[in-house]
């Protein structure tokens, strides 16, 4: 949700050309965060102040670019040898997509401060009511975030003293809600400010400087929101406004620069150096490989001498760790490129056969039928004793969760709850500290999710993350997990990330299970079938234009009807969620078990109906379901084994005249029946992709979506 960019280049003289074409690209990598307007602030190096200009547009990367190509303030040639610019782009909370929405936003006509934000501020009506009743009541937008640039201005013109970091201390302790912040100021020529709390957040750094460590040390600040809360209390500002004219002296406040200037860890200063704070990894992989994370707290700041800190208000408890990881990032760029396919979820859904062998590479030995999970090693135990195991997820990593809980509950013989995050947050379900909570997000940012892993942390359960994000926020709270290794997935359906979410938490099911006589040779086949698997992937893969066919069919209808049972009732949600994403058609997954419970009145010859059925335990259930409703006059297209002549057989005795010709089947490989829901979403994976662009539609971006969805 929302997008973060920012180029610092110090002492590294830069055409504004180049400055210009680096914020843009990285927007473009980040565009799958939102992508409803886009923005960025650059300032005009020539002359003694350094003025800065902001650019808006509503719609994608490519219209932004399109208007700083046109923008007559901006000379391209001219030459930055220090120089901060910061670039934005929007998935909508607060105001329409329109350019005044757009970010960065401004404290004044003098664009004093910029800010541009990813995530929510709750209390921003109570910041702008308390602004206006200060005389700042030029708001241009209907944004929560511009309150927080003029809120910058307001601390500035109380202080004018004050430090950009002590400016941006005080202001993130008047803010509630959730928050990635990137601050540029005039008054603070150069310098970047970037600070998080609940939305992800990295800063990656070029330099020539060799990285002696692979530790960043964090400084602690004074206590000065002990004071401004203070003033707080005896004022009658609405809660979370804590300023009242009162901003803690600069005196009154410690130095915290002291120590990283005098020490020997310092980045930056009269060396030149390139900053980059960005959203994600994708955004700076071409720039440099050593990245920081910083955490909920963190307040980074680059000064006007090329230096880099990381400063936090006061320590939360006394074992918080002290420092930061210099991550050395193993992204390459061509796994976030599209290379030969048209959009990236193509390139995706087509990258399966690989990418579940990544996920499984080095934890399964298929000699001997031993599973590792280095991540889980030292849980295991833990894990083996608990009460229950609890799967909490939103969307598709939800439905992996659904795709796996009986294999879960048959391996483990532990009870297994699948919960929705949000639904989870809503109940306030009870949770033990014997209870073992999964969160799955390929993200492993979903706002969601995240606070379902706080709620479940506070109540002492054991919490596993389940992620494809290294340094995500779930991988980063959660005490141990499996890294599902599908690499960088960047179109918003999720594809990938969901066969490999099921084939983790399958290895987690399989690990669990490893010292069960009992369930020696039922591991034996999931293993031996694991081993297949990518070769089986390759042949739905291959039935592409079939699919392809099916799609020109199905392109102009208005719903879509997607039923099954038993392993494959996940498939059925997570193809209709597939279909309903980027398609915009109705599409809703039936649990065929229900089908007389009242979905059965929407059955009609001319409505289009798929249904899934592979030879398990369930497969008798879901030949009776075919059959009712074929002698409803439905005339369903059937997922099913390859070797399949029975349902084939129920749907041709049905065939009406009008239906000649068309297809019946759609024929998988034949697997074990955990493993069948990873080669029947597939069709639905390409289908829907086949429809949407039949359609035209903007597959990797569809409408009012965004991929990591880091607000509740
Ligand atoms: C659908 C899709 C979403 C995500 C959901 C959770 O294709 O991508 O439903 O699955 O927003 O996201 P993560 O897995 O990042 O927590």
């Amino acid at each position: 949700m929302c997008g973060i960019f920012c180029y610092l280049n110090y002492l590294t003289p830069k055409t504004k050309k180049y400055i210009l074409e680096t914020l843009l690209n990285g927007l473009k990598r980040l565009e799958y965060r939102g992508y409803d307007s886009a923005g960025l602030a650059v300032d005009l190096c020539s002359g003694d102040v350094k003025q800065t200009v902001i650019v808006r547009e509503r719609g994608k990367v490519a219209a932004l670019e399109d208007l700083v190509r046109l923008n007559k303030e901006l000379n391209m040639n001219e030459m930055c040898t220090n120089h901060c610019g910061i670039a934005h782009t929007r998935w909508a909370t607060h105001g329409e997509p329109a350019p005044r929405n757009s970010h960065p936003h401004r404290s004044d006509a003098n664009n004093t401060f910029v800010v541009i934000h990813n995530g929510i501020v709750t209390n921003y009506m109570d910041i702008k009511k308390f602004l206006m009743s200060k005389g700042y009541s030029d708001f241009e937008s209907e944004t929560d975030t511009e309150v927080v640039a003029k809120l910058a201005l307001y601390i500035y013109n109380e202080q004018p003293s004050i430090t950009f970091q002590k400016l941006v201390e005080t202001l993130i302790e008047m803010v509630d809600g959730a928050f990635a912040f990137l601050f540029k100021s005039s008054k603070f020529p150069d310098e970047v400010i970037a600070t998080r709390r609940g939305s992800p957040l990295l800063v990656a750094i070029k330099s020539r400087m060799e990285m002696m460590t692979e530790y960043f040390p964090i400084l602690y600040s004074s206590d000065i929101n002990a004071q401004s809360r203070k003033v707080a209390q005896s004022g009658d500002m609405p809660s979370g406004v804590a300023l009242n004219g009162h901003v803690p002296p600069p005196s009154a406040v410690p130095s915290t620069t002291a120590s990283v200037e005098a020490g020997e860890f310092k980045l930056g200063g009269m060396e030149p150096v390139e900053y980059f704070f960005a959203s994600d990894a994708s955004a700076v992989i071409e720039h440099t490989n050593k990245v920081i994370y910083l955490e909920d707290g963190d307040i980074a700041h680059v000064d006007n001498a090329g230096g880099l800190r990381i400063v936090r208000t006061k320590k939360k408890h006394a074992n918080e760790k002290e420092f930061r990881y210099i991550t050395e990032l193993q992204l390459s760029l061509e796994q976030i490129m599209k290379g030969e396919y048209g959009t990236y979820m193509e390139k995706e859904i087509f990258e399966q056969p690989e990418s579940v062998v990544n996920t499984m590479r080095g934890r399964i030995n298929f000699e001997t039928g031993q599973v590792k999970l280095g991540g889980l090693v030292e849980y295991l135990d833990d894990i083996k004793r608990s009460r229950r195991l609890i799967m909490i997820a939103c969307g598709t990593s939800y439905h992996s969760a659904l795709a796996t809980r009986q294999i879960l509950e048959e391996l483990s013989q532990l009870p297994v709850m699948v919960e929705l995050a949000s639904d989870f947050l809503d109940r306030n379900t009870p949770i033990f500290r014997d209870d073992v909570c999964f969160f799955i997000s390929q993200s492993g940012e979903t706002a969601d999710s995240l606070m379902a892993l706080r709620y479940c942390k506070k109540r002492g359960a054991l919490c596993v993350g389940v992620t494809n994000t290294v340094g995500s926020s779930i991988s980063r709270e959660t005490s141990c997990g499996i890294h599902i290794n599908a690499g960088p997935e960047i179109g918003v359906a999720s594809t990938k990330a969901y066969t490999s979410q099921i084939i983790s938490l399958i290895m987690f099911a399989l690990l669990i299970s490893a010292d069960r006589i009992s369930m020696h040779e039922r591991r034996k086949e999931i293993i031996r079938e694991l081993k297949t698997l990518p070769g089986k992937i390759q042949k739905v893969l291959d039935l592409r234009e079939s699919l392809q066919e099916l799609a020109m069919k199905y392109y102009k209808e208005k719903s879509i009807l997607v039923m099954g049972r038993g392993y494959n009732y996940a498939t059925c949600l997570e193809g209709a969620l597939k279909i309903k994403e980027i398609t915009y058609m109705h599409s809703e997954g039936i649990m065929s078990g229900e089908l007389k419970h009242g979905p059965l009145a929407l059955v009609e010859p001319t409505m289009p109906i798929i249904m899934v059925a592979v030879k398990d335990s369930v497969y008798v259930k879901c030949q009776n379901a075919l059959e009712q409703v074929t002698s409803r006059g439905g005339w369903p297209i059937v997922i099913c084994d390859e070797d399949d002549t029975v349902l084939e057989s129920i749907v041709e005795k049905n065939r009406k005249s009008k239906q000649e010709g068309a297809p019946i089947t759609v024929k998988v490989p034949k697997t074990v029946d955990c493993l069948a829901g990873i080669l029947t979403v597939i069709p639905f994976q390409l289908l829907s992709l086949y429809i949407a662009v039949a359609n035209e539609r903007n597959v990797d971006c569809p409408r009012n979506l965004a991929k990591s969805v880091t607000v509740e």
